[in-house]
């Protein structure tokens, strides 16, 4: 999503990422780009000079960055990382990469994922680290066109053979990244020599301009995004509440390919099927189609339960891996190293999933791309190539294929850490790779013996559904059981939020109360009792987590009815009985099953 409107008629644009060393002129380069290319509101160069002259600073066109901020009022919104120029060409957005949480924020989330890349080089200052540094950034993301502006020739006398010697060494640098720059541009930006005019002082240089040479870039077009894969990361499912209108709508933006009224779409990881029954785009006619970059909402049909984060894809096109075990390249960027056995959050579109470090496989140091061996954590602005593991499975792309849905960041505490591209999918490990849980000793009695001593068997009851009184309920049963003799337990997690929030649960919250739930009813299990418990807003795939986490005992699942979208069996649907009845009519079932013999 831009931030910036204009009142012209649409037109192409393009995303510029604008990145290089501390200093060397980044700021300095747009602001010609700005200014010269007639961009900037009407009186705005001269205010901004006037004011530097009062003050008695020197002029800086990086100044005009700072100016533009306050200029909402023009029908340009700027905030510190970006701004728009215009040539005859078309529109340019422009990223400045202040520093590498801005940049791999920006390109990773792709919020503005770039279509092209200057690296600003200072003549006089040379290569420096994170001159390499970004260019590696920008290889390992993707960006395929780069071009490298090499600034402040001034200071080097306008003299060719400096800037052949840094032609010389970074295009061999870039060429170990697989970048062939577009072309090596040598500019003044102070001066405004080579970046719109062709400069009279270096006529040793016959290439283009920084103008001419983005003009000539090439937008991938929507259209070319259109013909890919269908991929649309659900961001979230709205409810309407209107009387009698009981549709939700699945909101986000189609990252890739395109899709029809009609079409049948999958969502991974769950494996839910639907059809498309509508397009809804706000303020817009009514339409069949929609197609990559466009943010629309869908409904579907069946109405089935899903929550933000899963993948819509089509069926009969190039499928995402689904799995939890993967080979990424990844930048990192945290404070504190990435170290194996902690759990960070991994972000994938609009998908969050718990994820471990698994195995280091090298290091890159990225300021001169040698590679340590035998590294076992991934330090503050190493490159690594590293294994990865979800604590469940979830859908993406590898991201030569569709790089879309193949990149990634990772979270450490809130903060964005690292970012990275997925590499290759892996089997998924035989065993759980969980090296920590402690292990018990266990109690030498046999279920069966337990149940002798008890005089029932061990059994878990959850009640799903969406009724609201499922605890009352639930409680209730317990009691009743309890009378009756049998060993009964009640627990369950309280509710985020109201009812209809429930929609909203954080995916990651639902699945870690699942796992705690899961293993605290295998423990009371494992102790002989009837374990109740109420799993709200849970689909086949959780109760499908929560059945394998109470395994060997037997998982008895009540449904309390209203709304409720599970495809799996059940073993009681509760209808449009008294509360009394429901109880009387649940624990009989569940004595029926518990009985020994
Ligand atoms: P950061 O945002 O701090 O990384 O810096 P930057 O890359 O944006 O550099 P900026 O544009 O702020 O320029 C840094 C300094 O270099 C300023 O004092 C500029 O005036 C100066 N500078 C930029 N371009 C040129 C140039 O072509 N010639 C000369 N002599 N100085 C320049
Ligand atoms: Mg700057």
């Amino acid at each position: 999503m831009t931030s910036f409107s204009v009142s012209t008629t649409p037109e192409e644009r393009l995303r510029l990422v604008i990145v290089g060393h501390v200093d060397h002129g980044k700021s300095t380069v747009i602001g010609r780009l700005l200014a010269d290319t007639g961009s900037l509101p009407k009186g705005k160069l001269e205010q901004v000079q006037h004011n530097c002259e009062r003050n008695a600073r020197p002029f800086e066109y990086a100044f005009l960055l700072d100016a533009l901020h306050d200029e909402q009022d023009q029908g340009i919104t700027i905030d510190s990382a970006r701004c728009f120029f215009r040539t005859a060409r078309r529109y340019y957005i422009v990223i400045d990469a202040p520093g590498h949480i801005e940049f791999l924020k920006n390109m990773v989330t792709g919020a503005s994922s770039a279509e092209a890349a200057l690296i600003v080089i200072d003549a006089k200052e040379g290569i420096r680290e994170n001159t390499r540094r970004h260019g590696y950034l920008i290889s390992m993301l993707g960006v395929r066109q780069v071009v490298v502006v090499v600034n402040k020739m001034d200071l080097a006398d306008y003299e060719q053979a400096t800037f052949e010697r840094i032609r010389q060494e970074y295009g061999q640098f870039l060429e170990h990244l697989n970048i062939h720059p577009l072309s090596f541009i040598p500019v003044s930006a102070r001066h405004g020599e080579n970046i719109v005019e062709p400069s009279t002082r270096m006529s040793w240089y016959d290439g283009p301009t920084v103008i001419g040479q983005i003009d000539a870039l090439e937008k991938p077009s929507a259209d070319t995004l259109a013909t890919l894969p269908f991929r649309f990361p659900v961001q979230d499912i709205y409810k309407f509440t209107e009387a009698g209108d009981d549709r939700r709508i699945l909101a986000g933006t189609i990252e890739t390919g395109t899709v029809h009224v009609g079409d049948a779409v999958t969502f991974l990881p769950s494996g839910k099927k639907a059809r498309i029954v509508s397009v809804e785009q706000f303020n817009t006619p009514i339409r069949r189609t929609a197609q990559a970059g466009q943010a629309v909402g869908f409904t579907i049909d069946p109405q089935i339960y899903l929550k933000p984060g899963e993948l819509t894809v089509k069926p009969n096109e190039l499928p995402p891996h689904v799995g939890s075990r993967f080979r990424a390249n990844i930048f990192w960027m945290g404070h504190a190293p990435l170290i194996r056995h902690q759990v960070y959050k991994l972000k994938i579109a609009t998908k969050r999933v718990g994820v471990r470090l698994v195995e280091v496989l090298n290091v890159i140091d990225a300021s001169d791309l040698e590679t340590v061996h035998n590294k076992q954590q991934v330090d503050r602005h190493d490159v690594g190539e590293c294994v990865f593991e979800t604590i469940r499975p979830f859908a993406f792309d590898i991201a030569r294929d569709l790089d879309q849905t193949g990149r990634f960041v990772l979270v450490d505490q809130y903060e964005i850490a690292g970012g990275g591209i997925i590499l290759e999918a892996l089997p998924e490990p035989a065993v759980s790779s969980e090296t920590d849980t402690p292990q018990w000793d266990r109690s030498a009695l046999s279920p069966e013996e337990r149940a002798a001593f008890f005089g029932h068997r061990a059994l878990c009851v959850a009640l799903t559904g969406e009724a609201p009184e499922k605890r009352a309920l639930a409680a209730k049963i317990e009691n009743r059981l309890l009378y009756e003799g049998v060993h009964a337990y009640y627990l369950s997690s309280v509710p985020a939020g109201t009812d209809r929030r429930e929609y909203r649960v954080a995916d990651d919250d639902r699945e870690d109360q699942i796992s705690t739930l899961g293993e605290t009813a295998h423990t009371l299990l494992s102790a002989g009792h009837v374990f109740i418990t109420v799993l709200d807003g849970v689909d086949d795939y959780d109760l499908g987590q929560f059945r394998r986490l109470v395994d060997p005992f037997s998982l008895f699942v009540i449904d309390t009815g209203l709304l409720s979208f599970q495809q799996i069996p059940t073993d009681l649907r509760l209808e449009a009985t008294t509360e009394d009845e429901a109880v009387s009519q649940a624990c009989r079932l569940i004595r029926d099953r518990v009985k020994v013999g």
